[in-house]
């Protein structure tokens, strides 16, 4: 070999580390195209961009007061950040697939204009840094979603309020029950997002504490100050252990849960407005801005939000199954299967977002057939239990009562006459109790009235109830 092919051969090298200055120095060959294509998250993690700018703007202040940056270097690097970011956002900047992930090519683009950028990565891992990314960017999202559960409370409430005269008759077993108001029935709904927007209000103060400093996965030797950058993030306060804190992923279940929880309730809200959409129940009618036809049966109007508001809930049930999955055999610390907990993430989040808003604006427009629902509402079979009340009102014990009742519904069954129009004769015979008064417990209004508990279908419960969520929701 000539001493001019052995130069040849170093310059080669050179070349080849230089290319591959993504790795550092240890890398001497490209990696396989086919392990890039594998490997990469920028196609979906760039959606992390405003958080992971946010965070290297923090991390470089911080390395600034602690003298690892002068002031000019710290200026040039923010600089060059809010630079990224606005090319990003404009979708001028030029995203590389061999840079892998949305932290390294805006780390590569940053110190390939600024030098002092070589010096941001400082004392921080990729394992930290997606780790606070991902925390920040969840934290903002159950901000967003809030405002759309909210919106979809006041919607429910304000169509309650609008028709609030309509008694319907409530369900268990999908057999018609008792009745109620139709607004009792949507304030069941308002109740479960409550409790849907309080477990992600829970998640979100949680997960409000600063991964970063913990650098791959034992801190750095370099004297941090990580409480002065969770000030600038927001953060309520640190990790307390370096080695959790790089391989927690529990905030992303608990938000993917609460989410999927959320969808389910979304769901279910969705079934009963397709069954009452149904010419077989016809209690109300969704707008056509809402609905779709069928390619083949010109009468069709179909429901399709609201199924596939019933349908996309499935998904979030697969997201939240697919991450515990993914955790559950992972040996601390950080692992590249962690990167798979983003395409679920984002998938949830944008899944319920989408889902809250169009139900909303569905909801909004949706027209009460008040005449269906109380002919629905006035079979006087509903009433059979407040007639076993009255009993026990003339002091008949209520499994007896019960009893009593049971058999007029089969009497009245018998002689196919509906209950309430069995005559007098046949009520003494069934107890010496009934007395004329007994056509009062048929009268639907009243029997609404009659019950007076918080938490009834009594049309002033139900109005007050309207009046504290309108306040608590304003
Ligand atoms: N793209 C990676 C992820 O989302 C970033 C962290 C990579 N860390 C590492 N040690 N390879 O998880």
């Amino acid at each position: 070999m000539s001493k001019s092919n052995g130069v040849k051969k170093r310059a080669t090298k050179v070349a080849k580390t230089q290319s591959q200055s993504l790795w550092g120095g240890r890398f001497a060959e490209n990696p396989a195209e086919l392990l890039q294509k594998y490997s990469e998250s920028v196609s979906f993690d760039w959606r992390l961009y405003r958080h992971d700018i946010r965070g290297s703007i923090a991390h470089a202040r911080m390395l600034q007061k602690i003298k690892v940056l002068t002031a000019g270097e710290f200026k040039a690097i923010e600089a060059g950040l809010l630079q990224i970011e606005k090319e990003i956002s404009e979708g001028k900047f030029v995203w590389c697939v061999d840079r892998e992930d949305v932290h390294m090519n805006i780390e590569a683009t940053l110190t390939s204009r600024v030098p002092a950028g070589a010096k941001l990565h400082t004392a921080r891992s990729r394992n930290d840094q997606v780790a606070t990314d991902v925390r920040l960017w969840v934290r903002d999202q159950i901000s967003q979603n809030l405002h759309a559960i909210r919106f979809l409370q006041k919607t429910l409430v304000a169509w309650g309020q609008k028709d609030l005269q309509v008694i319907i008759p409530g369900f268990t077993h999908l057999q018609r029950a008792q009745p109620v108001l139709l607004a009792h029935h949507l304030l069941a709904y308002v109740e479960m997002l409550d409790r849907d927007a309080g477990r992600l209000i829970d998640a979100q103060k949680r997960m409000n504490f600063l991964p970063l400093g913990s650098g791959a996965i034992a801190g750095s030797t370099i004297a941090l100050d990580r409480e002065f950058v969770a000030q600038q993030l927001g953060f309520e306060g640190i990790t307390r252990n370096s080695m959790d804190a790089v391989s927690d992923r529990d905030f992303v279940v608990e938000y993917l849960s609460a989410v999927a929880l959320c969808g389910v309730h979304l769901s279910r809200l969705s079934e009963d407005l397709i069954l009452w959409s149904s010419a077989e129940f016809g209690w109300i009618r969704l707008s056509d801005a809402f609905t779709t036809g069928s390619s083949l049966m010109p009468q069709k109007k179909n429901p399709d939000v609201a199924e596939l508001c019933r349908g996309k809930s499935g998904r979030l049930i697969g997201n939240l199954v697919s991450l515990l999955v993914l955790l559950k055999g992972l040996p601390m610390t950080y692992n590249r299967d962690l990167q798979e907990d983003k395409e679920r993430l984002f998938d949830s989040a944008d899944t319920l977002q989408m889902s809250l808003e169009i139900m909303a604006a569905m909801l909004q427009q949706v027209e009460v057939h008040g005449a269906k629902c109380r002919e629905a509402a006035s079979d006087p079979l509903l009433l059979a239990t407040d007639l076993a009340d009255y009993l026990v009102n003339k002091g008949v014990p209520f499994r007896h009562a019960h009893e009593i009742v049971g058999r007029a519904v089969a009497l009245a069954e018998k002689l196919k006459v509906p209950l309430n129009q069995l005559e007098m004769a046949e009520w003494k015979n069934l107890s010496p109790h009934f007395g004329s008064d007994i056509q009062n417990v048929f009268q639907l209004e009243n029997a609404l009235k009659r019950r007076p508990m918080v938490g009834a279908p009594n049309p002033k419960r139900v109005e007050q109830e309207i009046q504290r969520w309108n306040k608590r929701l304003s």
